[in-house]
């Protein structure tokens, strides 16, 4: 019998919403929502009017492109949480409305669990490109970077991550300081591409285990634009590229060393990259690099699975509904959580 579930996205500025049957993606429909642009940053009460305006187009678009009826939906995926209330509350709503209509069980999805799980979304049936347990997967976003060791779908143990900034933090802030759009991380991935990466040495943290820092990086870097413009005005705007891809080069050292560190310890050569820094090519290429050196088996999500997207909640949903793991209706968002 085959099993197809709704996914349900929320938690910051995609609305997004997808339909997988067992274990293949039919679609995967996300909506961005440009509004944030101007401010620099998200804004949630704008985050969640606009989930607010998409949520209904985006589902039936889903359903649609899926190819299927609404009737044979089996269960619906949506993410509780971690992430901005206001958008949470409209994906659990909605999910808690539809499930109620169609008389179909709910699934809730922890968002970093989903993206460790992006990697089990099978494009076509015969689709057998799978980490296999135990492996480990960096999780590098906007607002996370952590090690985990993912021992099954359900048992995951996070053995290192970041004590002040995230990687996609460190990216966003010191490209707006450079006076960069927003988000700043793939706008510094396309500087670097024409830059030199040993043009600036920025400091990098000395802290035990395999935790993380980027807050000495920051103002690390802050300081040099602090003395290099004192000395020429036009410093930014001269050494732009090199400026990226000296930042770059310093973030994907920093969590490589990490990486590499656990991997080497733990005994493990199964590794894998999710989350939104994982679409940075530098990273992509320290992987490619690190599996012929050290004979790793890599696995680097599609661009389409490393933001945020609803495929990788239904996928995360399909493997709870295997073992009939559904959630009452009085299940709540959480904003903060651990894995
Ligand atoms: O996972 P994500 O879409 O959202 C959450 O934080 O949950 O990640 C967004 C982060 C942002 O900080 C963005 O700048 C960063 O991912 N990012 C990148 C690249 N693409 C997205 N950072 C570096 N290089 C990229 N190509």
């Amino acid at each position: 019998m085959s099993i197809t579930i709704l996914g349900i996205e929320s938690s910051c500025d995609d609305t997004s919403s997808s339909v997988i049957r067992d274990g293949v993606l039919l679609s995967n429909v996300i909506a961005g929502q440009a509004v944030h642009e101007a401010y620099g940053g998200v804004v949630p009460e704008l985050a969640s009017r606009a989930h607010q305006q998409n949520i209904i187009p985006v589902v039936s678009e889903a359903i649609k492109r899926a190819g299927i009826d609404k009737s044979e939906l089996d269960a619906i995926a949506f993410t509780r949480g971690p992430g901005l209330m206001g958008s949470l509350l409209v994906g659990t709503s909605f999910a808690k409305g539809l499930s109620m209509s169609l008389n179909i069980p709910m699934i809730e999805v922890n968002h970093l669990q989903a993206h460790v799980l992006a990697h089990f979304i099978k494009d076509t049936p015969d689709d057998t490109d799978q980490p296999n347990y135990p492996f480990l997967c960096l999780l590098v976003s906007g607002g996370n970077s952590q090690i985990i060791k993912v021992n099954a779908y359900n048992d995951m143990e996070v053995i290192g991550q970041t004590i002040d900034d995230a990687a996609g933090e460190a990216f966003d802030k010191c490209a707006k300081v450079m006076g960069l759009g927003y988000p700043g991380g793939p706008i510094v991935n396309r500087l670097a591409n024409e830059g030199n990466p040993k043009a600036f040495a920025f400091s990098k943290p000395h802290i035990p285990d395999y935790n993380y820092s980027f807050s000495g990086l920051k103002t690390s870097f802050l300081y040099t634009l602090r003395d290099r413009l004192a000395e020429d005005a036009d410093f930014i705007e001269k050494n732009k590229a090199d400026l990226c891809a000296s930042l770059q080069a310093t973030v994907v050292d920093i969590l490589m060393d990490k990486l590499r560190k656990a991997a080497k310890d733990l005994h493990i050569k199964e590794v894998a990259i999710a989350g939104g820094v994982s679409a940075n090519t530098g990273l992509r290429d320290a992987f490619h690099d690190h599996a012929k050196r050290f004979g790793w088996k890599i696995h680097i999500p599609k661009f389409a699975y490393t933001t945020d997207n609803a495929a990788m909640v239904a996928i995360t949903g399909y493997y709870k509904y295997m073992d009939k793991e559904f959630c009452p209706m009085d299940a709540a968002p959480f904003s903060r959580v651990v894995l």
